[in-house]
């Protein structure tokens, strides 16, 4: 059998490169009518710059480069000091153009076509054989366009998209293309609409749940349409629970909404531990055959947001222990990977996090559904600006003219995800200090209640004082704060109505793996890189510790989104400056851009979970430090953690007991001091050799870590986080790069330059370190190691299976080699 896969890994790339690429794919009347909606992701031609022209079905653009979506083209680099390092010192702005052929089989004559973008980034124009079908300014808003009218039948479709963003629209890396999924899809002229069902469960306790299911259905057609509606839930086994069959009819070249309601018994409920998900299979039947099949995934749970009891899910009550991430994903920039985001989020879940917020944008439709099926709660985002500009060319240009446009389509997308919890209307708003404010927020906060009348609305403040006086804080149901945890025991007495939660908290920074002695304050420093004892915080915020502290003292504020989970491309603070290149992606990430840990993860680890939990920093490399004493810390969530230093005990301390008394900003002590019972430190005179702690609960060893003093670097260990992958085309591997000394240890400092070479059905999707100042490309067949780790992604070829070798080289070290199988 490996033989086998290993001859089909070794001929299969071959044949692919020979082939050569049809100019129009053959679509599938059968896989169309079956599967609805397909993937419309290949074989397009791009081209980045202006083509006068290239609307119409005859431009010719034969030497355009032939790729699949999802697209960033941003990504491909270079980085430049004349982009912006707050948007990624990418190239994020100009024109691409991507244009897509394609045939329909004749039996599909008399079908419906639409195509759906679930976001192109930006200011998206479409047309279809030469005529114009629809625009989206909004890069992150899903849209569907009608294809039906223009399709021709005799030969050749083309559909045309230009993109334009442009420079100064965004305060993050944006991506720049067709970076999300497009798919097409096929109907009869009668069909449930575009996110055509909305499903409810108004009643439910543990004898039963009612679902109410209201479905849109609509009619191409020149006659009423007499239909039934028959609606089957399914459990997730796929029985059905439930069904209920409904008349109608739908007039001709309109549309219908029909309501029904059904009763599932001894509902099993979604929830953070068990996210259960049943489905709703809607079918639509004329004269008893059925013309429509459309599923939807959703989950029975409640939801409470008590100003008393804090964040109640299915009546028990969860602290909000969440992270804000941007959308992109480190080296792969905006294209949406599933994997991708799915390895986020699980990294993200091992650290405990329970809650996602999606600043400051609508995510990937894949994001929600994943986060349905982890038991991840949301905090869905439509903006990061209204009217009033953050910069000269957001979104704020065509806010007027779209803003109900894309908050509706947010809602109609989203409403049915069990994990969506709240509907944020804006972060920050700069209205919060003007009086046209409070009405804007009650607009949309309406808007919000129309389509969706289950979840609450909320908003991030910044300013809490304008956005209670403004009344925007009151037109929102939730209200969130931006880094006050000093304030919300004040606030709660303001605002004695509303549950009240830290919408965006710490923006703690650090570089993994770094660490400037002394220990103290210091912002910026000659490397680009910032101080790893996680005490560093822009002037409005703070370290982790400060909000842990406001949440103990305060159980029914509803928790916290940290500032960020995940590294992000741009707003490279504190080195966001012009002067401050070659710095272009954050230092807030708990966890850094290629996916490393830093040490804050073991912070929140340690207070959010119940995971034994013992981890050390600095790293233990100090050679010419001899006798100097270097601040040693631990994380943990044992009771008591004892440190030795070469077998040495250096005393036992008691977390909560012994305090840790650290620098913070005047916005949060005029004193300048923050006292944190969440960590233990020592001041250890430093001598090679071995740290260890030993942490205790109740008397018994809890857990343990030790750091080593390595010597030089020997060799190279990769590690897949996955070993079998599927052989689509999409999915993917990472493998972590770890440089050791001859005797295995790891060796903290080591920048090795790293070579990789991929033997079989793959390709290289990626390669990163976590260093935000590095300009070696993401896309490059090498990467400098970075505090000793570096990261290659592989991604599988589409249908060929086999099996891949890596090897990665370094000049002096033995190289490193894995295996990973690509299969069905
Ligand atoms: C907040 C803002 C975020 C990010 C963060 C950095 O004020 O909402 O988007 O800029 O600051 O600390």
């Amino acid at each position: 059998m490996s033989r086998v896969c290993l001859i089909l890994g070794l001929i299969l790339p071959t044949v692919a490169v020979a082939a050569p690429t049809p100019r129009s794919t053959p679509l599938n009347f059968d896989q169309l009518k079956n599967e609805r909606r397909i993937r419309f992701n290949d074989d397009w031609r791009f081209f980045k710059g202006e083509a006068a022209g290239a609307e119409s079905p005859d431009y010719d653009d034969a030497q355009w480069r032939t790729l699949a979506l999802p697209h960033d083209w941003a990504i491909e680099g270079p980085f430049d000091r004349a982009n912006n390092a707050n948007t990624g010192g990418l190239p994020v702005s100009g024109t691409g153009w991507y244009r897509k052929h394609f045939v329909l089989p004749a039996e599909a004559q008399g079908h419906h076509f639409s195509v759906e973008f679930d976001g192109a980034m930006s200011n998206a124009h479409v047309w279809l054989n030469g005529h114009e079908i629809g625009e989206r300014p909004y890069g992150y808003s899903s849209f569907a366009l009608d294809l039906t009218p223009y399709l021709r039948w005799d030969g050749e479709n083309v559909l045309a998209v230009r993109l334009k963003p442009e420079p100064d629209s965004s305060r993050w890396y944006p991506g720049a293309g067709l970076y999300r999924n497009v798919w097409l899809t096929m109907t009869g002229p009668v069909h449930v609409a575009h996110w055509g069902t909305y499903l409810t469960t108004p009643d439910v306790n543990d004898a039963r749940a009612t679902v109410a299911i209201a479905t849109d259905v609509e009619n191409h057609g020149n006659a009423q349409a007499a239909i039934e509606l028959r609606t089957n839930v399914l459990d997730a086994n796929g029985e059905s629970v439930a069904h209920a069959t409904t008349s109608g009819a739908i007039p001709a070249g309109g549309n219908e909404r029909i309501s029904q309601q059904l009763e599932v018994a001894h509902p099993a409920r979604w929830d953070m531990d068990r996210p259960y998900l049943y489905s709703a299979v809607t079918e639509v039947l004329q004269s008893g055959a059925v013309v429509d099949r459309y599923v939807t995934p959703f989950g029975i749970r409640t939801l409470t947001f008590d100003p008393g009891k804090g964040f109640l899910l299915n009546g028990r009550y969860r602290k909000l222990q969440g992270v804000c991430n941007h959308h992109d994903l480190g080296a792969l920039g905006a294209a949406v990977s599933w994997r991708a985001t799915e390895r986020q989020l699980q990294i993200m879940k091992s650290m405990g996090v329970n809650a996602i917020r999606t600043s400051h944008n609508p995510p990937s439709p894949e994001l929600l559904t994943l986060c349905d099926r982890l038991g991840l709660v949301v905090m869905d985002e439509a903006f990061d600006m209204w009217r009033i500009p953050k910069v000269k060319n957001g979104l704020s240009k065509f806010f007027d003219q779209w803003y109900e446009r894309d908050l509706r389509d947010l809602l109609r997308r989203d409403r049915n995800h069990p994990s969506v919890i709240l509907w944020s209307i804006g972060n920050e708003i700069p209205e919060q200090n003007k009086a046209a404010g409070g009405e804007l927020a009650k607009r949309l906060t309406a808007i919000c209640h129309e389509e969706d009348h289950t979840r609450p609305t909320t908003s991030a403040f910044d300013n809490p004082d304008g956005a209670i006086k403004n009344g925007l804080a009151a037109n929102v149901d939730v209200p969130g704060f931006n880094y006050k945890p000093t304030e919300y025991a004040r606030l709660q007495r303001e605002l004695p109505k509303d549950a009240i939660y830290g919408s965006e908290t710490a923006s703690c920074v650090s570089s993994r793996g770094v660490y400037h002695l002394p220990m103290k304050l210091e912002s910026k420093t000659a490397d680009h890189q910032v101080s790893s004892y996680d005490i560093e915080a822009p002037p409005w915020a703070y370290c982790p510790d400060v909000e842990f502290e406001a949440q103990h003292q305060l159980p029914n504020v509803l928790g916290e989104f940290v500032w960020t989970g995940f590294d992000y491309l741009g707003e490279p603070t504190p080195y966001g400056n012009a002067g401050d290149w070659p710095s272009h992606s954050s230092y807030f990430g708990i966890v850094d851009l290629a996916g490393f840990p830093k040490d804050r993860f073991y912070l929140y680890r340690s207070v959010w979970t119940d995971q034994p939990t013992v981890h050390i920093l600095p790293h233990w490399n100090w050679a010419g430090h001899a006798g100097q004493k270097i601040p040693v810390m631990v994380y943990t969530n044992a009771q008591e953690v004892e440190l030795y230093l070469n077998g040495k005990s250096l005393g036992r301390k008691k977390l909560g007991v012994d305090t840790f008394t650290m620098p913070v900003g005047k916005n949060v002590s005029k004193a300048g001091t923050f006292v944190s019972k969440f960590r233990l430190e020592w001041d250890v005179p430093y001598a090679p050799g071995e740290l260890k702690a030993v942490g205790y609960r109740d008397g018994k060893q809890f857990a343990v870590d030790t750091v080593k003093t390595a010597g030089a670097p020997a060799r190279i260990v990769l590690t897949p986080d996955r070993q079998a992958i599927a052989a689509d085309g999409d999915d993917l591997s990472f493998i972590t790069v770890r440089i050791e000394d001859r005797d295995g240890n790891f060796c903290p400092l080591a920048d090795n330059l790293v070579q990789f070479h991929i033997d079989g059905p793959a390709t290289i999707a990626g390669v990163d370190n976590g260093d935000a100042a590095s300009l070696e490309s993401f896309q490059g067949g090498s990467r400098k190691a970075f505090s000793g780790l570096a990261l290659l992604i592989v991604r599988s070829r589409s249908g060929q299976l086999g099996v891949i070798q890596i090897t990665a080289s370094a000049a002096g070290l033995q190289s490193g080699n894995t295996s990973i199988a690509a299969g069905k």
